[in-house]
């Protein structure tokens, strides 16, 4: 089965799964159908809901002779009476209900294939959270067991292999590491139910990690059973790409209507806040007077609009690349959700999800609250200034935060300091830290809105980083023009072309590392710039164009001739994305190169990044923009890996 990732934020993917019975988008919610009492028919579900595919169970289906019938004779397609595509599960879940389950793994396996899913389940052993560290051991062993039985004889039905290890992060990760190398077609995260219903969200989220961190990051994650739309922004940022709910009707079935951020009892409510077709044509008194059975399939219904429109929200985020924003803004709703995201901030998951995070986004980086600051992105920024921007002197002038773009809101001060001495290093005291002058229009610098009044916890932490960065240099904190009486006078005189080439400097030392100034604009420099903005547009380096400069992020895109000497100046594999000889005509005729012919690169690129593209032998192919970071170029077997900005021929 085809996964391939069409856009991307934190470690969120917007992805395509392609199966027999047509794509899914994914992240995608597959409701849980239950074949003995179809509440809302699946075909509804699609016309009405949107969903793209569903999940019922296989054991349930064995069990029972006249579905079973039906079924093997019919197919599971025409049971359920819909034409997209069906997921099953195996019974593991009936087995930690009611301690066991009368079939055997393989057999369950056989009846899937024999039904016709698009994709079925291996009857893995549920982890449960209170489990010993031996007990999980056993539990994840047989299931890598029966995971490795069951893929030998999955033929063409896809198949789901269930991570397990209860809350046992080296478990879960290793269990996952095994289960990779099947090559599997979806991997469900499973035992977490329990986890769920106690709001152990903490837990939920240390076993996501451990499993992704386990995973290849080509293949389509499962959370087994996480059905309340509250968790899903979390899950999706942590790489989860598939959801099941049975809550939307477990929940009706107790008069509770799910909304984004908690679950209301009917009883509870007084007026029906919400605008889905269910809520807009009752009111709640109307809704409490009705007959039990159509009150559930009303409550039903509006449950599953809930959470379909949720996952169209995160999909959204992902399109926008504010998922973190929105999983900051669920997390101020739930304090369990709180102490999930507080998970994130050791370096150890810190390093893990900066690998994932675009170096740029399309919106800017909003505050929401104290957790912000740990985003990803922020913490690279802070990685790269302290070992990859190199200041323009020891002496600094600090300005206190002002509007952005700072170098326009402080154009006069920024002229009297550089008339007296055009030398000495412009930092701003912004919200996020150090800005050095010339970084002022780059991502996220310019592009983020942080309150005037910020929260203590991230002021101690900017200010700590603050200390740090200007450890060391002599200071001088801007207060008028008398603050110039504490700096040196020099002779030298600043000029437009020498200011220009230190912001190009200092962005590229950002972006593609601390050399990189070095290695692009050694050369006789020449600018073309907006005529309405003065900004640079375009370098030149001894007349060949280098690079430009984008207005909406104030970073780089490389042009051949910059590309050219990246490759003649850095060592390999340094920028590089390295391809398969087969990719090399392609790429000569300007396609993008395909995930499944990249070989190797450059560890340090990111989403979003420029590179260059090389052969086995490094020759210099072109250059172009990565999509995915290498590790996912090695794991992914399809979609595009580099989009090509230009190439030799
Ligand atoms: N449904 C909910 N949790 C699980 C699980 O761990 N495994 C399977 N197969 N199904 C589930
Ligand atoms: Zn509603």
């Amino acid at each position: 089965m085809k996964f391939e990732i069409k856009d991307r934020d934190a470690a969120g993917r917007l992805g395509k799964l392609y199966t027999d019975h047509g794509p899914v988008t994914t992240p995608t919610l597959l409701p849980v159908i239950n074949p003995n009492k179809i509440l809302i028919s699946p075909k509804e579900m699609k016309s009405c809901f949107d969903v793209e595919m569903v999940i019922t169970n296989s054991y349930i289906i064995r069990k029972h002779k006249k579905l079973q019938k039906i079924a093997l004779e019919e197919g599971v397609h025409h049971l359920i009476d819909f034409n997209g595509p069906i997921m099953t599960d195996s019974g593991t879940f009936q087995s930690y209900i009611y301690g066991s389950v009368s079939v055997e793994p393989l057999e369950i396996i056989e009846f899937q294939k024999n039904i016709g899913v698009d994709v079925g389940t291996i009857l893995d052993v549920f982890g449960t959270p209170n489990q010993t560290r031996k007990e999980a051991k056993e539990g994840m062993k047989e299931t890598i067991k029966r995971a490795k039985k069951s893929i030998l004889i999955k033929e063409k039905m896809g198949l789901a292999c269930t991570i397990q290890g209860s809350i046992f992060p080296d478990l879960r990760k290793k269990c996952a590491q095994e289960l990779s190398s099947l090559d599997a077609d979806l991997y469900p995260i499973g035992g977490v139910v329990p986890l769920m219903e106690q709001q152990r969200y903490a837990e939920l989220v240390q076993i996501i990690l451990a499993s992704k961190q386990g995973l290849s990051a080509g293949k389509p994650v499962h959370l087994f059973g996480a059905g309340h739309p509250l968790i899903f922004p979390l899950a999706v940022a942590l790489g989860c790409d598939v959801f099941d709910s049975s809550a939307y009707v477990k929940y009706a079935m107790q008069d509770r209507l799910i909304f984004s951020n908690a679950t209301m009892h009917l009883k509870d409510i007084e007026e029906l806040s919400c605008c889905c077709p269910v809520c807009s044509n009752i009111t709640a008194s109307e809704l409490k007077k009705t007959d039990d059975k159509e009150r559930m399939r009303l409550i039903a219904r509006h449950n599953l609009y809930i959470s379909m429109k949720e996952i169209k929200i995160i999909r959204n985020a992902i399109r926008n690349n504010t998922l973190w924003e929105l999983v900051e803004r669920k997390a101020s709703e739930n304090p369990w959700l709180i102490d999930a995201l507080h998970v994130l901030k050791t370096k150890k998951e810190k390093q893990w999800l900066e690998k994932f995070e675009p170096i740029h986004k399309k919106k800017a980086l909003i505050y929401t609250g104290p957790h912000t600051i740990h985003r990803p992105l922020l913490d690279r920024t802070k990685i790269r200034m302290k070992e990859w921007y190199q200041p323009f002197s020891d002496t600094i002038i600090v300005l206190p935060e002002s509007e952005k773009p700072y170098h326009i809101s402080y154009e006069p001060e920024i002229k009297k300091i550089q008339e007296h001495n055009p030398n000495v290093e412009i930092i701003i005291d912004s919200a996020l830290g150090p800005v050095p002058i010339f970084l002022d229009e780059m991502y996220p610098f310019s592009q983020s809105v942080f309150p005037k009044n910020i929260d203590k916890q991230t002021k101690s932490i900017t200010r700590k980083y603050f200390k740090e960065f200007i450890k060391g240099k002599e200071v001088i904190y801007w207060d008028n023009e008398k603050s110039l009486q504490k700096i040196k006078k020099s002779s030298e005189k600043t000029n437009e072309q020498n200011e220009d080439r230190k912001r190009i400097i200092a962005v590229a030392s950002m972006q593609f590392g601390k050399d990189a100034g070095d290695i692009l604009f050694s050369g006789a420099l020449s600018f073309v710039k907006s005529k309405k903005t003065n900004k640079i547009r375009n370098v030149y380096n001894s007349n060949e164009h280098v690079v430009s400069l984008r207005a909406s992020d104030g970073l780089f895109t490389l042009k051949l001739a910059g590309g050219q000497l990246i490759h003649k100046h850095s060592s390999f594999p340094r920028y590089r994305i390295i391809v398969d000889d087969d990719a090399v005509p392609f790429i000569k005729e300007g396609k993008s190169v395909f995930s499944k012919f990249v070989v190797g690169g450059d560890q340090i690129l990111r989403p979003f990044d420029e590179c260059i593209v090389v052969d086995n032998n490094d020759t210099f192919l072109g250059v172009g923009r990565c999509l995915l970071n290498v590790d996912e170029m090695k794991d992914f077997s399809f979609g595009q890996a580099v989009k090509m900005r230009e190439n030799i021929s």
